[in-house]
């Protein structure tokens, strides 16, 4: 019988070894242990698609609940608010109390305001209770025993503007108030760069930005080699080297890499990851990031959007920069007439700019993509 395929090709999967992220995982317990005043406290992830995001989130949920906080989920929905208010945080409030805690928690008194009832008497609920009033019941309950509350929010670009600033007003108030509370949010850069130039948006702007980038090569030959050898095989050093190349540092097409080469390695009745395994599933791993990654991300961009994605794919080598004069140039166009179009494909995060008057692709195998899928050709 064949050992299970130890790698996760997919989205919001935590991976058998997480590569590259132990720093900033670092920094993150250290913030929740450090106190209020820590700037781990309000956290703003964002990056590509797949490039880790929702991934970290769990692993920074998981790092909390090691230290005894709460995680509340909050969702980039219209009712966000109202979840975290009427169910998340009762439910919180309901799993702390427990039978035997029940008359502790019936009462909590909370410095500077009134006496505040929490759900666990049921004659003398708060008649309107609010997230911040919420909030602060169960911050105080957990408070008795040295631990908070993490909330984090993922999709943060699709978020409502307003629940937002619900939101953010509310942890800005009880950190204010010394209490134990972080949020963690993660997106897309472009989406979350536009939600921010909104007003009522300000503490998330002041929130530390964590940009994530690219897993770096040692880091992810390192991934390749303890993946394999959690699921039971074997891959010399040579073959995830190649891996790491193939997958250029990008979570998601590492996981692909690993999981087809293991497959190809399972076909050939073989211990090992050998090379020319990993060599042979490259073409797969291309066609594969076009099927999952990169023609969902096309469906709908119009044709004047796509003639400049063609123009990139067409003058870029490799995953190289295209300057803008170039593609205008190739379009018969000049370069300003550009500027709608290129705006529009930087918000979708499908290019960006690596230096000024230069586009690049956002993800690896784009260019492939597109120059193998004529369908998508627009007429110039
Ligand atoms: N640090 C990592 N090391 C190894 N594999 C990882 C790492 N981070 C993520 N992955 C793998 O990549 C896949 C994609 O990650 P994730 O779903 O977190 O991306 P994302 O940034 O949230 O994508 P999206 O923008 O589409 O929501 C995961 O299923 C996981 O298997
Ligand atoms: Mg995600």
């Amino acid at each position: 019988m064949s050992a299970r395929n130890p790698f996760r090709p997919t989205f919001g999967v935590s991976p058998t070894i997480l590569a590259g992220r132990d720093s900033l995982l670092q920094s993150f317990k250290l913030g929740l242990a450090e106190g209020p005043g820590s700037p781990f406290r309000a956290l703003l992830i964002s990056g590509s698609r797949g490039m880790g995001k929702t991934v970290l989130l769990n692993e920074f949920e998981d790092a909390a609940a090691s230290q005894g906080w709460i995680t509340l989920r909050a969702y980039p929905d219209d009712s966000m608010v109202d979840n975290l208010v009427n169910s998340a945080i009762p439910e919180a409030l309901q799993q702390l109390a427990g039978p035997q805690s029940k008359r502790m928690l019936s009462s909590v008194s909370i410095p500077g305001i009134a006496t505040v009832t929490a759900i666990a008497d049921p004659y003398k609920k708060d008649p309107t209770p609010t997230l911040i009033s919420r909030l602060r019941e169960l911050a105080t309950h957990l408070q008795k025993h040295g631990s908070g509350i993490l909330i984090t929010l993922d999709e943060l670009q699709s978020a409502n503007v307003d629940q937002l600033h619900v939101l953010a007003t509310a942890v800005q108030d009880l950190l204010r108030d010394d209490f134990d509370i972080a949020l963690v949010a993660a997106g897309l850069p472009e989406g979350i760069n536009q939600l921010l130039q909104h007003e009522g948006t300000t503490f998330i702007r002041r929130a530390e930005r964590i940009l994530l980038s690219p897993v770096s090569t040692p880091d992810s030959i390192g991934m390749f080699i303890d993946t394999t050898a959690e699921g039971g095989k074997q891959m010399p050093e040579e073959a995830a080297t190649l891996a790491a190349e193939i997958s250029k540092g990008y979570p998601y097409s590492m996981q692909l890499t690993g999981s087809l080469a293991w497959a190809q390695s399972t076909l050939d009745n073989s211990a090992k990851i050998s090379t020319q395994q990993v060599a042979a599933v490259r073409d797969e791993v291309i066609r594969r990031m076009g099927m999952q990654v990169h023609e969902p991300s096309l469906h709908h961009v119009p044709d004047g959007e796509l003639t400049i994605l063609y123009a990139i794919a067409q003058l870029s080598e490799n995953d190289g920069m295209v300057s803008t004069g170039d593609i205008a140039n190739l379009m018969k166009v000049k370069p300003n007439a550009l500027s709608m179009q290129r705006k529009q494909l930087l918000s979708r995060g499908l290019i960006q700019v690596p230096k000024y008057g230069y586009l690049n692709f956002t993800l690896p195998y784009m260019r492939e993509h597109l120059l193998n899928s004529p369908q998508h050709r627009p007429m110039i």
